[in-house]
């Protein structure tokens, strides 16, 4: 089996491992919204999906990095310093190591304009910009299919941030990774908005990594999840009007937790206002609205809706008080 530095060699070539050409880089990098899941892995080191996903991309919301060379390795997240035992710092300074040239050190200085570890997807946009910050570090030119490629090494998500609008993550079949990557793709469902309602903050109990883990190995329903994820990606990928791409992205977004919530031990994301908000979802569909909701690995809820029901919909979210933002793809 492939291990990440022969991997990295493969993608980066006669570069891999040269010395920086600058001083320091800054970018920013957007989050996206799975509209149809990633959940699960496939054995090895190269974190290779067990299923392809489609997502939206959070244009304008994500992480800002600026990655300097420095006398020793450090870590600043949204102001704060990390001490070398956080978590955080270990996984970006473990991504760093591939790329890492003898005697070579960082100093990462990283903010996010969404909330961090909620189940806002803020391991996608910050391992993206990650990314992103150590090749233009490097001075390297490296196409935005290979530095997805890369991306993927530190989060799964985040090798679908390259791009603007709807990205499809293919999984490939291969072992060595080579065709597992992410594209932009063109849907016949356009003027979509997609509202990240923030309901709760906090940092999750569970990282996604841990509860993919744990739900694939003991939930009844996990033999069934891969080839029903396959059909909801055929199916969304194929719909032509906004309805049937909805009810595709609230069902995938549903059959994701219930793998979860059928884990064992058994697992949830929800509070009691994640429930509220997927009731208040359904009503309002039933009074006409046309809204799905999708949910990742914690408390948020996003609404999906064609643009034509923007005012309608952040009305009925300010009414409720709810923080949130709102883009347009
Ligand atoms: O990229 P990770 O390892 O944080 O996993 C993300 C998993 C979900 O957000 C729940 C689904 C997805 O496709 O983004």
């Amino acid at each position: 089996m492939m291990e990440r530095m022969d991997y990295v060699r493969a993608i980066l070539g006669d570069a891999y491992a040269a010395a920086a050409q600058h001083e320091e880089a800054e970018v920013f990098m957007p989050s996206n919204i799975a509209l149809v899941k990633y959940w699960g892995k496939r054995p090895g080191v190269l974190n290779l999906p067990l299923v392809s996903s489609l997502s939206l991309t959070l244009k304008g919301y994500g992480t800002k990095t600026r990655l300097s060379l420095s006398h020793e390795d450090s870590m600043l997240l949204n102001g704060k310093t990390l001490s070398q035992g956080d978590p955080a710092y270990k996984k970006a300074m473990d991504f760093l190591d591939m790329f890492r040239a003898r005697g070579e050190c960082y100093r990462i200085e990283t903010e996010n304009n969404i909330p961090t570890a909620a189940g806002v997807a803020s391991s996608a946009s910050g391992f993206a910009a990650l990314t992103s910050a150590i090749i233009k570090l490097k001075g390297w030119d490296v196409p935005l299919k290979a530095q997805s490629m890369l991306a993927r090494l530190g989060s799964g998500s985040a090798a679908r941030s390259f791009w603007d609008g709807m990205v499809l993550w293919h999984k490939g079949t291969r072992d060595d990774g080579m065709d597992c990557y992410a594209e932009p793709v063109t849907h016949s469902v356009h003027d979509l908005c997609l509202s990240v309602l923030v309901l709760d903050a906090s940092e999750k109990s569970v990282s996604s990594r841990d509860a993919m883990q744990a739900s694939l190995a003991t939930s009844p329903m996990a033999p069934e999840w891969p080839q029903r994820q396959a059909a909801h990606l055929d199916a969304a990928l194929k719909a032509a009007d906004f309805a049937t791409l909805g009810q595709i992205v609230e069902d995938n977004a549903v059959l994701m937790h219930a793998v979860i919530q059928s884990a064992v031990p058994a697992m949830s994301f929800d509070t009691a206002e994640t429930k509220k908000w997927k009731d208040n979802v359904q009503r309002w569909r039933t009074e006409g609205m046309p809204v799905y909701f999708t949910q990742d690995a914690g408390a948020q809820i996003k609404l999906l809706y064609p643009s034509a029901h923007r005012a309608d919909i952040e009305e009925k979210i300010n009414a409720a008080g709810v923080e949130y933002f709102t883009v347009a793809a």
